[in-house]
């Protein structure tokens, strides 16, 4: 029988971590944790062994000390944390409001869930022993939220795993993978989360290479071919945004772009620029681009020829991560006309072909920028700190 998949996509795209809204009144029956568990033991185990453990603690007392070993562990550095930004409109201030809640309530959950294995990871680098428990523990996570109840995925606990072990008797050799509250949720309306569309980061036969329309067969200029770049740059995003705005920089690294000039006064959206390049094929050029998108600290993105019918659109993003910036500059080649759709009607039967040594190129340039302004950023913040280096 087929599935609902409006309801199953319902299901993987509204479990959510749920900690503010779990009922700490209304007592959880044993059984239902065992159903889910006799769901989640249908994920796929390496080698086929039953090696998964789960250990479901009720006990008040022992949940108390528990949550006094999550507190110690992490769960005080987290109400700290959310203390420090509470009220200030930080990017992770949600998040840390509801860890720090669940931090403070742990003790008072009707049931807390470990998903533990038998085994020692070998410290391979592979994941070895641990992708024969995360999926079962999700799938837990999944059976609860479709029987009304919630959970939140933790791991703070493991800075403390010794004493955890130590407290509910969990043997040597059997390593601790994820702690769930378990709880009836206040009432059921959860959203999917903002998270990036699929096209963003999935790559198509080669790392970096992404299809905004994904045909059948060997890209196409026609499939929106395009190509991202990524680097994690030790800085925040203001330290950075310096370099991302400004359009001469990237001629300092690519063996195409030779430089740009401002064709407008403004700088926002709405903005032009003259981009001057240079390859071995198509000899010089020249294209006015238009800025489409202007975030200081954020996004900085530019449609070439045409605003609406580019030639190519480009995007450099800055992206907060715990303690560091992803920057992310991508490029899409199209859906406008442009050297490359030239010479894809000059040889249309070379069309893959053409496209691909494109998104290399395009690759090989991006990648020495990014790398270029990450090594200028994180020098400046050394000569800042005395750093000789
Ligand atoms: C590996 C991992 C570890 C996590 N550890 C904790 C934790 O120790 N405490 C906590 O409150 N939340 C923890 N979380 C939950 C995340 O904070 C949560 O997934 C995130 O806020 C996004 O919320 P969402 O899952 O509803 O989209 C963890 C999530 C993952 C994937």
């Amino acid at each position: 029988m087929p599935f609902d998949v409006t309801e199953t996509d319902r299901l993987l795209s509204t479990t959510r971590a749920v900690r503010r809204r779990l009922d700490l009144e209304r007592p959880v029956p044993a059984g239902v944790i065992l159903d889910c568990i006799d769901v989640a033991e249908q994920a796929p185990t390496g080698g086929n062994q039953s090696s998964r453990r789960w250990l479901v603690v009720r006990d008040p007392e022992t949940k108390a000390a528990l949550a006094e070993l999550y507190r110690s562990a992490g769960g005080n550095w987290i109400s700290e944390a959310y203390a420090g930004v509470a009220g200030t409109g930080h990017h992770n201030e949600g998040a840390l409001r509801s860890a720090d809640h669940l931090a403070r309530h742990l003790q008072d959950v009707p049931a807390i869930v470990l998903a533990t294995i038998y085994g020692e990871h070998d410290g391979s680098g592979r994941p070895g022993l641990f992708d024969s428990v995360i999926q079962a523990a999700w799938s837990f996570c999944l059976a609860l939220r479709s029987r009304g109840l919630g959970s939140a995925w933790t791991t703070l606990h493991m800075n403390e795993a010794d004493r955890v072990a130590e407290l509910l008797g969990i043997p040597d050799g059997v390593t601790q993978i994820v702690l769930l509250p378990v709880a009836w949720t206040v009432g059921d309306d959860f959203s999917p989360a903002p998270r990036r569309p699929a096209r963003d980061i999935t790559w198509f036969d080669h790392w970096g290479r992404t299809l905004e329309r994904p045909g059948d067969g060997a890209p196409v200029h026609a499939d929106g071919a395009g190509v991202t770049v990524e680097v994690d740059v030790d800085a925040p995003a203001a330290d950075i945004w310096p370099y991302v705005a400004d359009i001469e920089l990237p001629a300092r690294f690519s063996d195409e772009f030779r430089g740009a000039e401002w064709t407008s006064d403004e700088r926002g959206v709405g903005a032009t620029f003259l981009g001057r390049n240079r390859n071995e094929r198509m000899g010089d050029w020249e294209v006015t681009c238009h800025v489409v998108d202007h975030e200081v600290d954020r996004v900085f993105a530019w449609n070439s020829a045409d605003p609406e019918m580019p030639a190519a659109q480009w995007r450099l993003e800055l992206i907060p991560l715990a303690g560091a910036t992803r920057l992310r500059f991508s490029m899409v080649l199209g859906p406008g006309p442009s050297g490359l759709t030239a010479a894809i009607a000059a040889m249309p039967d070379k069309e893959s072909k053409i496209v691909a040594n494109r998104q290399k190129g395009q690759a090989a340039n991006m990648r020495r920028c990014v790398e270029g302004i990450k090594a200028l950023v994180e020098g400046a913040d050394h000569d800042q700190q005395g750093d000789p280096a």
